[in-house]
């Protein structure tokens, strides 16, 4: 990730079709001042709090798990029909911090793993080389993930000697792959999870993103066994700048004293070693926004859900008026999201993007940097989420070049 911001730092006019950070169109400090305020108004005039109380919550350290899990507890309840206990909720320092919890949680010893769908968010990757895990990669395929390989890696892993505790997807418009697990994957996957008691982190910064249609419930939602850890981030629908996450960890487990306890309360009990408690100030902006909308975060976003519309529409549009069916260069058609990959009949790695950004004016991302598969030395991933939607049709313009000149 290095390289590729050294890359768009060189070539600051280059049309970034690489950047996954979310619009900043309507970006507005003005909004941070109103959120801090709503959230004041909510601590003393709905609970009840003196003047006094409030400023300690803003201004003070404060409670491990952070101080706004009721309202994230019924973001849930809202926008995804997730019931939980506010007292599962961990509010972290961005979903990567949580992360970073979950996996230092499930790492006993040197036999523990994690497994990945692969192409794999670099962040966990990163999060599990810190703690030392391995992560044993299961294939996406077309469905999002592939039930079989899971099962056979699984297998394989336990041959080997390791543990694996537990299993890392996006089931929404996936980063960077752009897929998503129709209903019945999302039913399979519980089942087999339940069989081979293995824990699913389910990550989902992008769900509510969608393209039009309908959005599948979550894993978290359907999952009446305990089996699913559900990573929130708030950097996509929130406030990037705020940096908070979330984990909700609702399982009962064995604490390492022999008695049994949440699973929320063995990571806030890692977190206190880490950072200490999420900063109330930055918790206090997501909550006035939550307050704001009701709790919810579909609606605080229909403006940045219909331009990443758009411009997903306007990214399909352009690749298929440049590249016919039927021709060397093909993708997959994500239901929402940032992120589609485009395959090649070449390499698409970082000389090939060196070249892009300097003749042709174009970034992008090489799917190596996420997978070690064959087939990932030939894709690109293209993201669509900073851009307007006429640099969408240029930068596909400006990559069309680059690919037809390849290709020739
Ligand atoms: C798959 C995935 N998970 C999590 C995050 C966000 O993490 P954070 O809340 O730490 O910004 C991202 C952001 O790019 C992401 O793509």
């Amino acid at each position: 990730m290095n390289f590729l911001n050294e890359i768009a730092g060189r070539h600051p006019d280059a049309i970034s079709l690489a950047a996954g950070r979310p619009s900043e169109e309507y970006f507005a400090i003005e909004d941070v001042h109103r959120y801090l305020r709503r959230f004041e108004r909510h601590l003393t005039e709905e609970q009840g709090l003196t003047a006094e109380q409030a400023a300690r919550t803003f201004l003070q350290y404060g409670r491990t798990k952070g101080v706004i899990h009721e309202l994230v507890a019924r973001n849930l309840a809202v926008d995804e029909g997730i019931t939980v206990d506010p007292a599962s909720v961990v509010v972290t320092v961005g979903c990567q911090e949580a992360m970073f919890l979950v996996l230092r949680a499930l790492r006993g010893d040197e036999r523990d793993a994690v497994l990945a769908v692969a192409p794999t968010y670099v962040g966990l990757t990163g999060a599990a080389r810190l703690v030392d895990m391995p992560v044993r990669t299961v294939r996406s395929g077309p469905g999002g993930v592939d039930l079989d390989d899971l099962a056979a890696v699984l297998r394989q892993a336990r041959a080997d000697g390791l543990r694996p505790r537990a299993c890392y997807l996006l089931p929404d418009h996936s980063n960077p792959s752009g897929l998503s697990l129709d209903l019945a994957t999302r039913h399979a996957l519980l089942d087999l999870a339940e069989r081979e008691d293995l824990l699913l982190l389910e990550d989902n910064p992008y769900g509510l993103f969608t393209a039009g249609g309908e959005r599948p419930p979550t894993l978290k939602a359907l999952d009446t066994r305990g089996r699913v850890v559900y990573l929130g981030s708030y950097a996509k629908t929130g406030l990037p700048g705020a940096r908070i996450g979330f984990v909700v960890a609702d399982q009962e487990v064995h604490t390492p004293d022999g008695a049994t306890g949440l699973f929320a309360d063995e990571l806030a009990k890692l977190k206190s070693m880490v950072t200490v408690n999420t900063s109330p100030i930055a918790q206090a902006v997501i909550a006035g926004k939550l307050l704001e909308h009701e709790g919810s975060l579909v609606r605080a976003n229909e403006r940045e859900t219909a331009r990443y519309r758009e411009n997903l529409q306007r990214l399909l549009a352009a690749l298929a008026a440049h590249f016919p069916p039927g021709g060397p260069v093909t993708w997959n058609t994500p239901t929402g999201g940032f992120f589609l990959v485009v395959t090649v009949p070449f390499e698409a790695d970082d000389a090939l993007l060196e070249t892009s950004a300097q003749d042709y004016g174009v970034l992008w991302t090489p799917m190596r940097h996420f997978h070690d598969a064959p087939e990932a030395a030939n894709q690109l991933r293209l993201s669509v989420s900073a851009l307007t939607p006429d640099q969408v049709g240029d930068g596909v313009r400006r990559l069309a070049r680059l690919l037809t000149d390849r290709l020739a």
